[in-house]
């Protein structure tokens, strides 16, 4: 992949505007710094390679050269207070992106989950992950960077001492191979169609209808807390996560600082 081809590949969708490199520390501190820099709404920094990919919880993302998707896609946030209500919003933007261009390849009885709040699922493993973060200037916020990793072909797979969680690429539950730019150019397209509709209570059921491990029980771990176990219920209006713990009471979990593990899981 190089630029000029990028860009002719994208063509159609209406995005600001796109820089690829063949290697960077991480798509989403180059966005950081182009969106301060007045980057216009809509612009995507892709790569080839991240030498310092970054999840969620200061955790590492590992993005091996030709193998992977790396791209992040700056949102200009025009009205504050409506952004920041909805923030957690934007992960799931990206979850359900990613969710519905996967479901349009794979056979319906293995559909694409998200493990909220970020992680996208098939066979139960994790493909992909979600990563936003919003950035400041004082009290303004300049835009929001919606950070989307994808494993593509098996090199991407982390080897196992560095998995929190079982994994898998798009290849090898497809069977087949990939071309990463198209499923990229899908992804794109499904965040700008489904970006006007944050705020409506559809698509909170679209992203509900997602949801992995409904009805089945996982252990929560929210830092400085004990570790909780509860049976998934469902999402709540503001994307919260609704669960039950085994003295039958109800929680409401904030996306934050937490991370779900299925109890008895046969995975490894
Ligand atoms: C997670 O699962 O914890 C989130 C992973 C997010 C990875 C993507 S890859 C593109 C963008 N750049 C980064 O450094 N991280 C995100």
């Amino acid at each position: 992949m190089d630029q000029r081809t990028l860009e002719e590949q994208l063509s159609d969708l209406s995005l600001g505007s796109i820089r690829y490199f063949g290697s960077v520390t991480s798509t989403n501190d180059v966005a950081a710094r182009w969106a301060q820099a007045g980057a216009p709404d809509l612009s995507l920094v892709a790569t080839n390679e991240q030498t310092a990919g970054r999840g969620r919880m200061q955790r590492s993302w590992y993005t091996p050269q030709d193998a992977a998707l790396a791209f992040s896609l700056i949102l200009k946030a025009d009205k504050l207070d409506d952004e920041l209500a909805h923030l957690p919003r934007y992960t799931a933007l990206g979850a359900l992106a990613v969710c519905e261009t996967l479901n349009e390849a794979l056979p319906p009885v293995l559909p694409a989950q998200i493990k909220w709040p970020n992680d996208v699922l098939a066979a139960r493993r994790k493909l992909a992950g979600i990563l936003v973060e919003a950035h400041w200037h004082g009290d303004d916020l300049i835009a929001i960077i919606l950070g989307i990793g994808i494993n593509i072909a098996p090199p991407s797979v982390p080897p196992p001492e560095k998995l929190d969680f079982p994994a898998t690429c798009v290849e090898s539950v497809l069977e087949k191979n990939v071309d990463r730019w198209s499923l990229m150019h899908s992804v794109l397209e499904k965040v700008i169609a489904l970006r006007p509709h944050i705020q409506s209570p559809d698509f909170i059921r679209a992203w509900e209808h997602r949801l992995a491990f409904r009805g089945e029980w996982v252990q929560i771990y929210i830092e400085g807390q004990d570790p909780l176990e509860a049976q998934i219920g469902g999402l709540d209006m503001d994307g919260s996560l609704r669960v039950r713990d085994r003295m039958g009471e109800i929680h409401h979990l904030q996306a934050g600082e937490v991370q779900l593990r299925l109890v008895d899981s046969s995975l490894k």
